[in-house]
């Protein structure tokens, strides 16, 4: 896993209002212990003054490409030559332009192009300029030239209007930087991941659930898109945000999830399983919502097929991937469950520490035996279960090749 700790990163700001959300990014950059630069294009600074990102990053912030500060005029040079990233949030419609045209009139768009490290934008520009179809030109040749795009979100503008063109909150951008850092050890494979709740259905407003989330599955989801992989997440109802990039397919119960699966699954290279399946379903529900009356009413259950074991059984598995919820006795009956499944990886938690927090531990088990990871957040266990299955699912695709 990489972390952001010790990176130098080039915050650029180009002018637009959304600079002063760039303000706490430069911060949250700062607590987590990364070397914040700043450059800000002139009219940047119209809407923020330097002195705010001087105060937080404690450096001279620049926007002169003739600035005379640095003793051999060569910011564009010194700027990039040891950083980790260029980070351009806001990135104005004109600020995409120049970058998808190789402009360089000012320090900003000159280091840009002068960098020999990774470049990350988050447009921010009224909706209009966004789905101007010269806006879509510049972000597709970005997109091409390897520079990665985070955002942007939409919602309500400074305008008045409505639509695409926020920002990305500067949690979210700080999430996506630290994405974009992850190794590329999926890349070029697709992964197929089961995430949240499925809900059975008893009458027209009432069915059986559980208390997932869907926080982990959807966190295995990022992490693996991170990784460099194709993305499909299959969802029972929750309220997350998928993440942007996957495939996302929103079932509700565990005969639908099966179906999205069974038509998804033949073209994946890995499977993982993390949705918290309805063990049963309602044999007869009612059409109609069912009316109380003093009398004790049965519902009869019938087992939910397992898709996990539906999908190992196939006759060309992909990579299969599982999770254990279990109450007590994790290791035991997690190792039980990983034989009986017939899986090369499980991850196993503790429900009671699991189910809705944002916190967790999970335990891997393979063949080696069991490995603890540390307590930590789901995207942070979501990164390292990736990791270490990357290296299973490489090992099983080509042993001689540890
Ligand atoms: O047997 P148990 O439900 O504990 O197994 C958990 C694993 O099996 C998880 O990976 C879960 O997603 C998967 N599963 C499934 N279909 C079911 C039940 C569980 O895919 N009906």
């Amino acid at each position: 896993m990489t972390d952001l700790a010790k990176k130098r990163i080039v915050l650029g700001v180009s002018g637009g209002i959304a600079a002063y959300k760039a303000a706490e990014l430069a911060r949250l950059m700062m607590k987590r212990g990364i070397e914040v630069q700043v450059v800000m294009t002139e009219s940047a600074t119209r809407f923020v003054s330097p002195l705010t990102f001087q105060a937080l990053t404690g450096r001279p912030v620049f926007s002169d490409l003739w600035d005379n500060r640095l003793d051999n005029g060569m910011a564009h040079i010194d700027f990039t030559r040891d950083a980790s990233a260029v980070v351009v949030a806001p990135a104005s419609a004109d600020f995409l332009a120049k970058l998808a045209h190789g402009n360089a009139d000012d320090l900003l768009s000159t280091l840009c192009l002068a960098r020999a490290c990774p470049l990350m934008v988050a447009p921010a520009m009224n909706r209009q300029m966004w789905e101007h179809p010269a806006t879509r030109r510049n972000v597709s040749q970005l997109k091409r030239d390897g520079v990665g795009i985070f955002g942007p979100g939409s919602g309500e503008q400074a305008c008045g209007e409505e639509g695409m063109g926020r920002m990305l909150e500067p949690e979210e951008l700080l999430f996506d930087i630290e994405g974009f850092f992850q190794p590329k050890r999926l890349s070029g494979r697709k992964v197929l991941v089961t995430a949240g709740p499925t809900f059975e259905v008893i009458d027209a407003v009432r069915g059986i659930t559980n208390l997932s989330s869907g926080k982990m599955g959807y966190a295995v989801a990022r992490a693996a898109l991170e990784a460099g992989a194709e993305v499909t997440l299959i969802s029972g109802p929750s309220c997350l945000k998928p993440p942007a990039s996957a495939k996302l397919i929103k079932v509700t119960s565990a005969q639908e999830m099966l179906g999205a699966v069974q038509e998804a699954v033949s073209e994946m290279d890995i499977f993982i399983g993390v949705a918290a399946v309805a063990d049963y379903y309602v044999l007869n529900p009612s059409e109609h919502k069912i009316k109380k009356d003093a009398h004790i009413l049965t519902l009869e259950l019938a087992p939910n097929p397992d898709i996990l074991a539906n999908v190992v059984n196939l006759p060309k598995p992909p990579f299969c991937v599982g999770f254990a919820a279990e109450s007590e006795s994790l290791f035991e009956f997690a190792e039980m469950k990983r034989h009986r499944k017939n899986l090369p990886l499980l991850a196993g938690n503790l429900v009671q520490d699991a189910i809705n927090n944002d916190i967790s531990e999970l335990t891997l088990f393979d063949d080696e035996g069991a490995h603890p990871l540390p307590r930590g957040p789901k995207i942070q266990l979501a990164r390292q279960l990736i990791a270490h299955m990357a290296k299973l699912y490489d090992l099983s695709t080509n042993p001689k090749n540890p």
